[in-house]
């Protein structure tokens, strides 16, 4: 085994830079995700679709194990949107599997101190998936490190309609409902809206996600596809995110 004093000296010069770059910027609070482009990055490399969806769940997991190190608060990723049941039968089946087979491997993010939370109407879900969300969550409570929220069957118009159902079946008055009224009856309630959304794969829209709480969000938008996203990518996300100029409606 030989020391080699030229490689250690690079690494403690990367590492202090790092270091620096991570102490003078400012992390969003609370970033969002759309994991997209799975099915052309498959097409790309002439795989099935469903190989697509195998290389993102790894980058997912990849990703929010880098959002933990950088001390990020809150993640959340969007897994399986309430309009992607119209997907063909065997595509949602291999979704369901990975999402089965990510909750099964007990491993996960307990490591971590990953606190995971499932974001959607889980209802319709099968009964083990369930079952299995329940026990991660559970196992996951006490845990310190970043927030992570998976969105499975959710869509920001049916994440509204629930809130205001529940409203009137409490029995609230109309002039008692305030934006804090909606905000507290969301899958999100108590946590602050995403500050940041990310959307790889070149599209540039929000597909139903978080639209209520993305009000003042910013965006980034990249034509990386999900599969390929890496943690330098999030870094320059996080970048753009600290050359902004947020006013919030003020001047
Ligand atoms: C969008 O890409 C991706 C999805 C609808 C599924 C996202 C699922 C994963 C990343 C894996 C499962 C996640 C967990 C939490 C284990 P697309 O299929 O629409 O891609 P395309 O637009 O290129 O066709």
């Amino acid at each position: 085994m030989f020391f080699h004093p030229p490689d250690f000296c690079v690494k403690v010069i990367v590492m202090s830079l790092f270091k620096k770059k991570c102490e003078n910027r400012i992390l969003p609070r609370h970033i969002a995700i759309i994991m997209d482009g799975n099915g052309r990055w498959a097409k790309k490399h002439s795989l099935p679709r469903s190989s697509g969806h195998v290389a993102g769940a790894k980058t997912f997991k990849d990703i929010a194990r880098y959002c933990n190190k950088i001390g990020l608060e809150y993640l959340t990723v969007y897994a399986f949107s309430t309009e992607n049941w119209k997907r063909p039968k065997e595509e949602v089946d291999n979704i369901m599997n990975l999402l089965r087979d990510y909750l099964k491997d007990a491993e996960n993010f307990k490591s971590d101190n990953i606190k995971v939370k499932f974001i959607g109407n889980l209802e319709p879900l099968a009964d083990d998936i369930k079952a299995l969300m329940k026990k991660d969550e559970e196992g996951s409570k006490d845990a310190t490190g970043l927030k992570l929220n998976i969105a499975v069957n959710y869509g920001g118009r049916d994440e509204i309609t629930r809130a205001v159902k529940k409203i009137v079946a409490d029995g609230v008055k109309p002039e008692d409902i305030t934006e804090d009224t909606v905000s507290d009856n969301l899958y999100t309630a108590g946590m602050p809206d995403p500050d940041f959304i990310i959307r790889p794969s070149g599209e540039y829209r929000l597909s139903n996600y978080l639209i209520w709480q993305s009000a003042y969000a910013e965006y980034w938008f990249s034509d990386i596809l999900w599969p390929d996203f890496k943690p330098r990518h999030l870094e320059e996300a996080i970048d753009d995110f600290n050359r902004r100029n947020r006013r919030f409606g003020g001047v």
